[in-house]
């Protein structure tokens, strides 16, 4: 097993955990779960997301999000990216690791190895580059993969998008071909494999409740106030 290799800061007062997964796993049904089970052990909790987590963040996600008829270039949409998080870590992360909250945040770093890095085929070594200065080497503490197989979960996504009217305006990937969501997936797996204390994938069939266990599996070792009952 090889060491992560950026993985140069992490640690604070606060922990900083990341959910990640193709389109339509769940994660945000299951990130809001953990808040609220968090919340009832007395945690300050602080729920985010990128692209999006700041005023700037959300001008940069209509941007990357909006189906176009003029491809954006990869590496123009990678810097873009990255540009979100570097607002975000400043405006949002590290002031609430600073007092000592928990931060749940919808995606981070290894989205943009895994959809810049291996779907756009830019390579991870471009991504880990851009990241090797702060505030954007900060390193989650636990960052866990929710896995269901492409076919399904694409499919979910390109419903929930048409059921709360955003395919319009966020239906960008979800048009992506299945192979891209392949690679994606491929490329969570591979994350994982390299760093796999940090990083660990969670079946994300079956039933909401199901998933929560696991996703309490997973990250309970630093929580040890988390309870399984609802
Ligand atoms: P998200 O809002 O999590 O969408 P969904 O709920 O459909 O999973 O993320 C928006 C899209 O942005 C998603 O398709 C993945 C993509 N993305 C990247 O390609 N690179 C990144 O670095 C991030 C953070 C997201």
């Amino acid at each position: 097993m090889s060491a992560p290799p950026t993985g140069i800061r992490s640690g604070g007062r606060g922990y900083f955990v990341t959910f990640e997964g193709i389109e339509g796993t769940g994660k945000t049904t299951q990130l809001d779960r953990l808040a609220r089970r968090l919340r009832g052990t007395g945690a300050d909790v602080v729920v985010t997301r990128e692209p999006g987590g700041t005023a700037l963040g959300r001008e940069l996600r209509t941007l990357l999000l909006r189906p176009s008829a003029e491809p954006m270039s990869p590496f123009a949409e990678l810097l873009l990216y990255v540009t979100d998080r570097a607002q975000h870590l400043t405006e949002v992360v590290e002031p609430a690791l600073e007092r000592g909250a928990i931060v749940l945040c919808d995606r981070y770093k290894e989205a943009t190895l895994a959809y810049q890095g291996y779907g756009r085929g830019l390579g991870v070594e471009r991504v880990h580059d851009l990241h090797r200065h702060p505030p954007l080497d900060r390193v989650p503490d636990r960052t866990v993969v929710l896995e269901l197989d492409p076919v399904e979960s694409v499919a979910r996504a390109s419903r929930r998008n048409e059921e709360t009217n955003v395919a319009a305006t966020e239906g960008r990937f979800e048009q992506e071909k299945l192979e891209f969501h392949r690679r994606v997936l491929a490329g969570y797996r591979a994350l994982a494999a390299d760093d796999p204390e940090r990083i660990r994938i969670v079946d994300a069939s079956g039933e909401p409740e199901e998933v929560e266990r696991r996703v309490l599996d997973a990250v309970r070792d630093l929580f040890p106030a988390l309870r399984d009952e609802p």
